[in-house]
């Protein structure tokens, strides 16, 4: 095995809705920053990764999220590969399994009931939201603003048509979009303090409720530490009571607003990640 060879994988355009780029670009900075550090990396789309043929990589940093190509990289990881995230970290960021986990280890979380979409129900409050249960956004339909049980009900039926079996149901949350990004696990691995950095998404009207944006942060770290992600952004509501509502969390986002910085981070995180004891 070349010591120095990884593979770096995309994410599927599919599932980087109006930010192809944005997406591409945070991962290709990555690799030239892991390239400076005298790695030799490899940028693959999913379907380039075929498993554990051909040269093995020392180890492989990934935003690719199907469950086919997560499966290949899980069989890679399990012959001692290491992985960042985990396959199974980002196979935890489906809905319907991220709700089930955060559960699990009591991370505060919107209120999300989990829902056929055969048997469409409009019964209970209004407005909600209504997300299709695996996946996160790829296409129109599938996060939907409801404001009537009317809306609720067709919007479960839009899903169900499309043979997407389960929904969730969270209820509106008044306030301000608050967008993050984190690197590092827990109480930040191996000496690097976590990186987390926060900010208003733009196209809102601004209530400008206060928050402590420490206390979103550890809400995060919980959150991710909870799926076992290390490389992290996603969503969150700022009520009028100051106490941010976890909405969502995705694995390695776009780091927009953020990427050389990012890059960087990300790049000594993986290098000391990976390289411990042996560089
Ligand atoms: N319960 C809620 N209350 C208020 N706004 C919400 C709620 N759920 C979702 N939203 C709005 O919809 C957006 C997308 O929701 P969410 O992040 O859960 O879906 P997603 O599939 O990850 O989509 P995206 O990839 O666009 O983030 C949020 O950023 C927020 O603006
Ligand atoms: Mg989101």
């Amino acid at each position: 095995m070349n010591d120095s060879y990884c593979w770096g994988i995309f994410r599927e355009v599919t599932h980087s809705p109006g930010r192809e780029s944005d997406d591409a670009e945070i991962l290709r900075l990555t690799g030239k920053q892991l390239e400076a550090k005298g790695f030799d990396v490899v940028l693959k789309s999913p379907d380039e990764v075929n498993g554990v043929d051909g040269v093995r990589p020392r180890f492989v940093f990934l935003m690719c999220e199907r469950v086919p190509v997560l499966e290949r990289l899980r069989a890679l990881e399990a012959s001692g590969v290491p992985h960042v995230n985990s396959p199974l970290a980002v196979l935890n960021t489906y809905r319907d399994r991220m709700i089930a986990a955060f559960d699990e280890a009591n991370v505060p979380f919107i209120p999300s009931r989990l829902v056929p979409t055969a048997t469409p129900d409009g019964a209970g409050p209004s407005p909600v939201w209504v997300k299709r249960a695996d996946v996160h956004n790829t296409q129109e339909g599938d996060v939907v603003f409801a404001p009537t049980p009317d809306a609720v009900v067709a919007a479960l039926q839009a899903l169900a048509e499309r043979s997407i079996p389960r929904a969730v149901i969270q209820p509106h949350v008044e306030g301000d979009l608050v967008k993050f990004y984190g690197i590092g696990a827990g109480g930040g691995h191996h000496g690097e303090p976590p990186w987390f950095r926060c900010f208003y998404h733009k196209e809102q009207q601004l209530a400008g409720h206060p928050f402590d944006p420490r206390r979103l942060a550890r809400l995060v770290r919980g959150a991710a530490a909870a799926l076992g992600l290390e490389i992290y952004g996603g969503d969150a509501i700022v009520p009028r009571s100051g106490v941010p509502v976890l909405l969502d969390l995705n694995a390695w986002p776009s780091f927009a607003l953020f990427r050389d910085e990012a890059s960087v981070r990300i790049a000594s995180y993986l290098t000391l990640r990976f390289t411990r004891g042996r560089r």
